[in-house]
């Protein structure tokens, strides 16, 4: 039995211990499971670190390929475009900026200039023309990397392009786009052996690295920001039901902006990439949120963050689970995961067909 941190996992390896979910104990995923892309994105979506693997198990070899290899024609298209080579540039460019500015606020008590640190990202956004694309742009520039740094830049857009959504005025969509950027800012304490530790946590060490959102308002309080930033460090994993973390905060206790960074955290979090593959497929996410309930998370926020996703994209080619290839031509607000593809000349609409779903955007 091995101790696997959740980003590491892969389809086919064997669960040697059930997962509960950290705060009420409810069972997750029981052990014995062989785990497959969707039940490591479940995991992903309740912040599970790790897991224990059976290393005995040898998984059956997978019959067809599907991964990275056909990575679809629409991400290739993508990545050849000027547009998206100058985005992932600057991406790559602000990570470094940010990592080196960060410690020196986190180690040397250095000071923290938050409009310097988020003009950058402001920039890239203003780039593209069209904050929407920012989430194509993401998709086709992950690749497999769990640095805190660039989880804070891809939080940070993602909540730059929904402050946009929801209609939040420049000033408020500036804040937002900084309380996504500072919010692990904790994390950088948490030391690095401890995420890279090969054996079971203990329950001290675990709380270490839990305690991130505290440690990070800590490393924020007594600045010279909005308050909003310094709550959506302390308050990120807080969730709507009480069931979040450090100090289980309910409904209006928590910051308006914590609620925003915490839907932009999960999702990235979710379709990040793993080893085996590269992004997951939005709709897959989507449907994860649908299906686990969406009372964690402040309703007006998360129903125009996924309808606002699946909106981008509308005619796009997709590939369902059936094999079956389509253009999305019409969007069910009731089930957003689950729009009407128009194949060939007909129209098939999801929501009268349970077992298909979209699984790719080709
Ligand atoms: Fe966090
Ligand atoms: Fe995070």
């Amino acid at each position: 039995m091995k101790r696997v941190l959740t980003f590491e996992l892969v389809p086919g390896m064997k669960l040697a211990k059930n997962v509960y979910n950290y705060d009420n104990h409810q069972l997750l995923v029981s052990a014995g499971t062989i785990l497959t892309d969707e039940t490591i994105s479940r995991l992903a979506y309740y912040s599970i670190i790790d897991v224990h693997i059976d290393e005995t198990y040898e998984a059956e070899p997978e019959e067809e390929e599907t991964g990275e290899a056909e990575a679809s024609s629409y991400v290739e298209r993508l990545r050849r475009t000027p547009q998206f080579i100058k985005f992932k540039a600057d991406f790559e460019e602000n990570a470094d900026l940010f990592e080196k500015r960060i410690n020196q606020v986190v180690k040397k008590n250095g000071d923290l200039h938050v409009d310097s640190l988020v003009e950058p990202v402001l920039k890239m956004v203003d780039d593209t023309g069209n904050p929407s694309s920012v989430f194509d742009m993401l998709h086709a520039l992950r690749s497999y990397d769990d640095l805190t740094y660039m989880h804070s830049i891809n939080v940070s857009l993602i909540c730059n392009v929904l402050g946009q959504w929801l209609k939040f005025d420049d000033e408020e969509v500036r804040v937002l786009t900084a309380a996504g950027l500072l919010h692990d800012i904790g994390k950088i304490l948490v030391p690095g052996d401890l995420i890279a530790k090969p054996s079971k946590l203990t329950k001290y060490e675990y709380a270490i690295v839990q305690r991130h959102a505290y440690d990070g308002y800590m490393v924020l309080k007594d600045l010279d920001i909005n308050e909003h930033i310094k709550n959506a460090a302390l308050m990120h994993h807080e969730r709507m039901d009480g069931s979040g973390y450090p100090l289980h905060l309910k409904g209006e206790q928590i910051d308006s902006y914590a609620k925003i960074v915490a839907i932009a955290d999960v999702y990235d979090a979710m379709t990040s990439p793993r080893v085996y593959r590269g992004a997951l497929c939005p709709f897959v996410a989507i449907s994860l949120f649908e299906r686990e309930g969406l009372q964690k998370y402040e309703s007006k926020y998360i129903l125009t963050f996924l309808e606002c996703i699946v909106n981008t994209y509308l005619l796009n080619r997709v590939r369902l689970t059936n094999g079956m290839e389509g253009e999305i031509v019409f969007i069910n607000r009731e089930f957003l995961s689950k729009p009407t593809i128009k194949v060939g000349d007909a129209y098939v609409d999801l929501t009268q067909y349970p077992d298909i779903a979209i699984e790719k955007i080709i």
